[in-house]
C-alpha cells in the first residue's frame, strides 16, 4: 500500500541519509507538527541525531541531505536553529492526501498504521464485583477501557475485550449466609442489588459483634465450592441479578465484551496452577501450611496464593487467567485496565507470573486516578457511594436542558436525543480527555459548556461543519483539488496530516487524551477559519471546492476521532 501523511517526509528524508551514507533506522526519522508556521509546516531534528552519531556538526549534515533532497513534495525545506530541518508541504501534496481521507479514511489510516500485522491483544476491563451497584471506579475502567480497545483495533491489533466480573470469593458465602438468615426473597426478587448490598453490609456489622459469623461464611463458600445445588443456585441468581443491571449500563454506554469470563470461570483451572508452582518450587510453604511465593525484595510482604484452609485468592483467580488467555488467544499484549489502588498488587501479580513463565505477552497494567466531582451533592453522599445510574441520568438531564436553550431549532424528541448524545458524550469525553494518570475532575459545568475542551464545543463544530456539506450542492468531495490556501486553512490541513499520530501515540501510551487533545486543537483551527471565511459563497468556485474538501476531512477525522473515544455525533444541532 502506497505511504500516507508524515510517513511520506520520513520515507524521502530517509531516502536521502542513506545516499549521504549515514547508517540508521527509518524508526529514527521524527517528523513534527512546527509550533508556528514561520518554521515551517513540519520539522525534523534528524540532523542533530546523525550528527550526534557521526561526530559532525549538525548544521552540515542537514545541509548535506537538503541538498539531495527531491522536492515533488515540498515547497520549501530549510535549516533552522542549531540544526533542525523545516519542512513546507506544496499544495500537491495536501491535495492528494485530503483527496485520499476524503475518499476513504479507513483505507487512509491502514495506510499510515500499516506496521502493526497479525498482533493480539486481549484487554480486561469494567470487571464491576457481582452483588455491589457497579461504583465510578469501573465507569472509568469501562470507559477508559473501551477507548483503548477502539484505539488498538485501529492500529491493526485484533482485540479481545474480556469483562472479569468479580463473581467469585468468600465474600459469596458470606452473602448467601446473610441472605439465608435474614433475607426476605420477594424483596430480592423485587429491587436486587440495594437489598444485596443491605444484606451484605448487614452481615459485616453483626459479625463485628459476632465473629463467629466469619466461620459461617466461610462454610457457606466451602459449600458453594463443593456444589451444593441449593448454593449454587442461589449465587447463579445473584450473579444474572447483577448482569440485568450492569447490562442497563452498558446499553447506555453502548459498550459490549467479546467475552465474560468473570474470576469463577478460573474455579476449575486453579488446581492446574497450584499444582505447577509447586512442581516448579514457587509457590513455597508459609505460615500453618499456606502457600506463598517470596518476595524479591524481603522487606516486602510474600505474595499468598493458597490460605492455610486450602481457598483460593484473588491472585490464585488472576494467574489461572493469565495462563488461559496465553493458551486461548496467544496474545503479544495483556492489559488489565485498573483503579490505581490495585498497583502494588499487579506488580506483585505480573512478577510472580514472569517467575512461572506463565507467558511470553507484554503484560500491562494501565491505572487510572480517583474521580472527584466537584459538586459537594455528588461527593458527599452518605456512604461515599455514587450511583452511576444516576450520574447518567443527571448528565442527559442537564445535557437536555442545555440543547433546549441553546436556540437551536429542536423538536422536544430531538432535544431528548441531543441530550442523550451529549450527555453520555460529556461523562465519557470528561473521562477521556483528562491524563487518566492523576485524579479525573467531574465538573458539570466545565464538561457541559459550549466553550473549551468539551463536548458540546467539538460536536458543535462537527455538526455545523458536516451541515454546510449537506447544504452544498456535492455529495461526494474526493475529486475536488485545493486551491493556494491562507493561514488559517493551511493550519487545519497540517493538524488533519498528524492525525494518524495521535493515534499512535494514544495506543502506545494507552491514553485516549492524546485524541481528545488533537481533536480539541482541529476543532479550535476549524472554528477560526470557520468564522472569518465563506465556504459556500467563497470568492470563487474554485476557492468553495477547496474549502469543502478540506471541510470533509475535518468531518471524516472528528468522527473517527470520536468514534475512537466511544462519542456519537448527533445529525443535527
Ligand atoms: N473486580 C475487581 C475490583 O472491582 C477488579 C478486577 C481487576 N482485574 C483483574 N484482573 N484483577 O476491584
Amino acid at each position: 500500500m502506497k505511504k500516507k501523511n508524515l510517513s511520506i517526509i520520513q520515507e524521502k528524508v530517509y531516502e536521502v541519509i542513506k545516499k549521504a551514507g549515514f547508517d540508521t533506522n527509518l524508526e529514527d526519522v521524527h517528523i513534527e507538527k512546527t509550533k508556528s508556521l514561520e518554521h515551517g509546516h513540519f520539522a525534523s531534528n534528524i540532523a542533530m541525531f546523525l550528527a550526534g552519531k557521526s561526530g559532525k556538526k549538525p548544521r552540515d549534515v542537514a545541509e548535506s541531505l537538503i541538498s539531495n533532497i527531491d522536492n515533488s513534495i515540498f515547497e520549501k525545506v530549510e535549516i533552522a536553529g542549531p540544526g533542525f530541518i523545516n519542512f513546507w508541504m506544496n499544495t500537491d501534496f495536501y491535495t492528494s492526501e485530503c483527496q485520499s481521507v476524503s475518499d476513504n479514511l479507513d483505507d487512509y489510516l491502514s495506510a499510515s498504521l500499516a506496521d502493526v500485522k497479525d498482533k493480539t491483544m486481549v484487554i480486561d476491563t469494567s470487571h464491576p464485583n457481582v452483588a455491589k451497584p457497579m461504583g465510578v471506579h469501573h465507569l472509568l475502567s469501562t470507559i477508559i477501557g473501551a477507548s483503548i480497545k477502539n484505539i488498538y483495533k485501529r492500529v491493526g491489533y485484533k482485540v479481545i475485550n474480556d469483562n472479569y466480573l468479580g463473581d467469585w470469593g468468600t465474600q459469596f458465602g458470606k452473602l448467601i449466609y446473610a441472605i439465608r438468615t435474614w433475607g426476605v426473597m420477594s424483596a430480592i426478587e423485587k429491587n436486587p442489588i440495594p437489598e444485596l448490598l443491605n444484606l451484605y453490609v448487614k452481615f459485616h456489622d453483626e459479625a463485628e459483634k459476632d465473629p463467629k459469623l466469619d466461620d459461617f461464611g466461610r462454610a457457606e463458600f466451602k459449600k458453594l465450592e463443593e456444589g451444593d445445588k441449593e448454593s449454587r443456585k442461589l449465587w447463579e441468581f445473584i450473579v444474572e441479578k447483577s448482569m440485568d443491571e450492569f447490562n442497563k449500563i452498558y446499553d447506555r454506554l453502548n459498550i459490549d465484551f467479546d467475552v465474560i469470563n468473570g474470576e469463577s470461570f478460573y474455579e476449575d483451572k486453579m488446581p492446574a496452577i497450584l499444582e505447577y508452582g509447586r512442581k516448579e518450587g514457587i509457590f513455597v510453604d508459609g505460615e500453618k501450611g499456606a502457600w506463598i511465593v517470596l518476595p524479591k525484595d524481603p522487606n516486602d510482604s510474600p505474595a499468598v496464593i493458597r490460605k492455610a484452609d486450602g481457598a483460593t485468592l484473588y491472585i490464585t483467580r488472576d494467574l489461572a487467567r493469565i495462563q488461559y488467555w496465553n493458551k486461548k488467544w496467544s496474545p503479544d499484549l495483556m492489559v488489565n485496565v485498573v483503579d490505581v489502588a490495585q498497583e502494588f498488587y499487579f506488580n506483585q501479580l505480573f512478577d510472580v507470573a514472569a517467575r512461572l513463565k506463565l507467558t511470553g505477552a507484554r503484560n500491562v497494567h494501565v491505572k487510572f486516578g480517583r474521580m472527584q466531582f466537584k459538586d459537594s451533592k455528588m461527593s458527599t453522599r452518605k456512604g461515599n457511594i455514587i450511583l452511576l445510574e444516576e450520574v447518567l441520568n443527571e448528565a442527559e438531564e442537564r445535557a437536555y436542558e442545555l440543547a433546549k436553550n441553546k436556540g437551536f431549532e429542536l423538536s422536544d424528541i430531538e432535544a431528548k436525543e441531543l441530550g442523550r448524545i451529549m450527555g453520555i458524550g460529556a461523562v465519557k469525553y470528561n473521562i477521556l480527555s483528562q491524563s487518566r494518570t492523576t485524579n479525573i475532575t467531574f465538573d458539570w459545568d466545565r464538561m457541559l459548556s459550549f466553550e473549551g475542551n468539551s463536548v458540546p464545543y467539538i460536536m458543535y463544530t462537527a455538526t455545523r461543519a458536516k451541515s454546510v456539506l449537506h447544504k452544498s450542492d456535492y455529495t461526494n468531495f474526493s475529486g475536488f483539488d485545493l486551491a493556494p490556501v491562507t493561514d488559517s486553512e493551511r493550519s487545519i490541513l497540517i493538524q488533519l496530516m498528524i492525525y494518524p499520530d495521535a493515534v499512535k501515540r494514544a495506543a502506545e501510551d494507552f491514553k485516549p487524551n492524546h485524541i481528545a487533545n488533537y481533536l480539541y486543537q482541529l476543532a479550535q483551527d476549524y472554528n477560526t477559519f470557520y468564522n472569518g471565511n465563506s465556504i459556500l459563497k467563497a470568492e470563487s468556485e474554485e476557492l468553495m471546492k477547496s474549502r469543502l474538501l478540506m471541510t470533509d476531512c475535518v468531518v471524516a477525522v472528528m468522527e473517527d476521532g470520536l468514534a475512537l473515544l466511544g462519542i456519537e455525533v448527533p445529525e443535527k444541532m
